[in-house]
């Protein structure tokens, strides 16, 4: 199996142990691709909507947003990481969510998405990393991904892994060995069941779409939906 992660932070601090802890599972079974950022995605978006109106291929960081999602659309699990800055997920992580907008269900979601498993790991001192969480979820669900695993903590000490007490280790460990546990035990060789939720969504976008086609069929979003025949009767579900 292939698994992609996208670190949000480029320390090697908590979060890289608590990821590293989560892959341990998976060390002699996956082809691990890692992704840095900001070093792997160190431009923001800068608001141009050429992706959305003109084509991905036209962002001034196509190359290195191409690279990555080829890697995301070929995993079979994403993994996303990161610390809790001031009650949000970081922003070299909202930059990177940023760049695939248009991957958002309303534009141009990617097909390969619907039956994808996904895992995020957020952390932090005292609280903030449930909603640093929600920052990368609210992503992930309308890139399409269903089936998403979430660990967060909270440190509750000290920020520095070694300074914490062993007891808070051990509790940091144990929960996020059980949910690498749970996430190697499903079966890779189907795509994820796809929610109502997600469903719900697609048909929302699906009606905006065939509207939008029908008043410009050379709108880009519209005929993307077209080609995929999803104003027709295909679904990128396949359970
Ligand atoms: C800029 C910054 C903002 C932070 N904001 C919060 C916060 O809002 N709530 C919190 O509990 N911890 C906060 N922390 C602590 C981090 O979430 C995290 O626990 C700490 O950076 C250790 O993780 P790391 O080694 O992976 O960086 C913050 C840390 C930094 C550097």
């Amino acid at each position: 199996m292939k698994i992609t992660v996208i670190n949000g932070t480029e320390k090697h601090g908590v979060t890289y142990r608590l990821k590293e802890i989560f892959l341990a599972e998976f060390r002699n079974k996956a082809e691990i691709t890692e992704y840095y950022l900001p070093k792997d995605c160190p431009s923001f978006c800068t608001g141009c909507v050429n992706c959305i109106l003109k084509g991905e291929n036209t962002c001034k960081a196509a190359e290195k947003i191409g690279k990555i999602e080829k890697s995301l659309l070929d995993a079979d699990l994403i993994v996303m990481t990161s610390p809790a800055y001031v009650f949000h997920a970081t922003g070299a992580m909202k930059a990177f969510l940023d760049h695939f907008a248009f991957r958002w269900m309303p534009h141009r979601p990617a097909p390969e998405m619907f039956g994808k498993r996904a895992v995020i790991l957020t952390q932090c001192l005292g609280q903030g990393a449930k909603s640093a969480a929600k920052d990368i979820k609210h992503s992930l669900s309308w890139w399409g991904i269903s089936k998403i695993g979430v660990f967060t903590g909270a440190l509750m000490g000290d920020i520095i892994w070694d300074k914490l007490s062993e007891k808070k280790q051990a509790e940091l460990t144990r929960k996020v060995k059980k949910l690498s546990q749970k996430i190697a035990n499903e079966d890779y060789t189907k795509p994820a069941h796809t929610n109502l939720v997600t469903k719900f969504k697609f048909y929302f976008c699906r009606v905006m779409q065939k509207s939008l086609h029908k008043n410009d069929p050379e709108y880009l979003d519209g005929k993307y939906w077209a080609q995929q025949g999803w104003l027709g009767s295909v679904r990128p579900w396949k359970n």
